[in-house]
């Protein structure tokens, strides 16, 4: 407000309420507030506040509805005329996480309709009555001690890792993770094993904290050790996906996991083990993490709640060794970037309690009907046109394209059908690349939808097919 008197301060507000309504920040309907509220909050006194609203309704821009309170008229539209912001406002970002609902074959997300939201309610609920001020406060910027002890607890009876609670760290997903790893270890300029193909958002967080990366090829054994001692013997960092390498599928061999850790064991490097959705395996018995065979402390342990319960959740966990954890506090603590504590205690009790097992052993026999579904949908409709790799685990199949797709073409033909089928190559940092597709299963929920959804997959791929010579 402008109290030099030239505009009264009456009309200042009045003004103030009418450009909101014009602009469509005030909705038709809702509540403005109250005279006294507002007075208060712009310290003004009370008549100021009552002359300007007499205005505003006599204009008809509100209406008092006496207990009801005041609200902005209902027939009210905002006024569309050019802002110094539109132009800029009109050209939406590209971003991969825009808060839009995905379509069909979105990969990385658990099933949306299985999510147990009745019991979590309750949990949360739970929670916010019994918590006391816990939640209010500041939370531990190293995460919910419950949280860290129930993390542990997981990792060592179903991963096989020993590990302190206060070695686990809660981060804001694995973006969050990969920011404390790199504020606690990183210098410009360090070199960092990245796999090729490896998950394209992972590679670029680190480009731009300042790693130099360098792609090292995965074969059906994963990432290819010696190629990585060839290319960059004296690397800082080599960041491994060693249960289902992303976006392949395959698992790190036991000679690779060997090999991998002797090096960083004689070189002193560090290894960030992405451990993204180990807990899905259709066939045979999971292996045990790299981290469970990590005797001299190399090895920074990644793990998230995205795949096994929401990634809207947006909690993540790492597990640091002893020597590090000072520093990992110390660092967490500067970044100040606390998850929300009512949503890591609420976590944590549908850990204790036994939910969270119940929940995993429920989805792993979901998601491999679901898997099921779509190989045999791909199959049928697509044939030789998409080669579907049949691996062990995971949340998404990878379809290879014929030689001579773009599947940059495909994706962009099965978007503008509604599909979220995401191309392979976009996980290549160097021009040889695979044409395929990756293909999330876990939120095709029936037979009728597999076949349907891959319909409009297979006219994608026809629309882009390759011109004969
Ligand atoms: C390879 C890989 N690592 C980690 C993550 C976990 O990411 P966040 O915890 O940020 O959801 C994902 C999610 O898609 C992933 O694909």
């Amino acid at each position: 407000m402008d109290g030099s008197g030239e505009v009264p301060l009456y009309r200042q507000i009045y003004l103030r309420f009418r450009q909101s309504i014009a602009d469509g920040q005030l909705l038709a309907g809702e509540r403005v507030p109250s005279v006294r509220a507002l007075a208060a909050e712009l310290n003004l006194a009370r008549g100021t506040v009552e002359a300007a609203y007499q205005l505003l309704i006599g204009e008809g821009y509100l209406q008092a509805r006496g207990p009801a309170g005041t609200v902005v008229a209902p027939l009210l539209q905002p006024i569309a005329r050019p802002s110094p912001m539109t132009a800029e406002n009109t050209i939406a970002p590209t971003l991969v996480h825009s808060g839009a609902v995905p379509g069909p074959l979105q990969i990385g997300l658990p099933a949306l309709d299985e999510f147990p939201r009745k019991l979590w309610n309750r949990l949360a609920s739970h929670e916010l009555r019994h918590s006391g001020v816990d939640g209010l406060i500041y939370p531990d910027s190293r995460g919910d001690a419950g949280l860290r002890a129930a993390v542990a607890g997981y990792l060592g009876v179903s991963r096989g890792i020993v590990c302190a609670a206060r070695q686990v760290f809660i981060c804001a997903g694995y973006p969050g993770i990969l920011d404390l790893i790199c504020r606690s270890l990183l210098k410009e300029g360090d070199q960092c094993w990245f796999e090729e193909p490896g998950y394209f958002l992972a590679r670029r967080f680190l480009q731009e904290a300042g790693a130099q990366l360098v792609p090292v090829a995965v074969d059906a054994e994963g990432l290819n050790v010696e190629e990585g001692r060839r290319l960059a013997d004296d690397a800082r960092f080599a960041v491994v996906t060693p249960s289902h390498q992303s976006p392949l599928g395959v698992s790190l061999s036991l000679p690779r996991r060997q090999a991998l850790l002797d090096w960083a064991n004689r070189k002193g490097s560090w290894i960030i083990e992405d451990d993204y959705d180990s807990e899905y395996r259709y066939q045979g018995r999971p292996l045990p993490a790299l981290k469970s065979i990590d005797n001299q402390g190399r090895v920074l342990y990644a793990g998230t709640f995205s795949k096994v319960l929401a990634p809207g959740l947006r909690l993540a966990y790492l597990v640091v060794p002893e020597i590090q954890v000072e520093r990992f506090a110390v660092m967490a603590d500067r970044m100040h970037n606390h998850c929300p504590q009512l949503l890591q205690a609420t976590v944590a009790t549908f850990i204790r309690n036994g939910h969270f097992a119940r929940h995993l052993k429920k989805m792993r026999s979901l998601y491999a009907q679901r898997r099921a579904l779509l190989i045999d949908a791909l199959h049928e409709h697509l044939g030789e046109r998409l080669k579907v790799d049949q691996q062990a685990g995971g949340m998404h199949i990878v379809g290879h394209l014929p030689a001579g797709y773009d599947d940059g073409e495909v994706a962009e033909h099965a978007r503008l059908l509604g599909l979220a089928a995401v191309r392979l190559s976009v996980c290549y940092a160097g021009s040889e690349n695979t044409q395929g597709l990756m293909l999330g299963f876990t939120n095709v929920a029936s037979a009728q939808q597999a076949g349907e959804v891959v319909a409009l997959l297979a006219k994608a791929i026809s629309s882009a097919a390759p011109v004969p010579m």
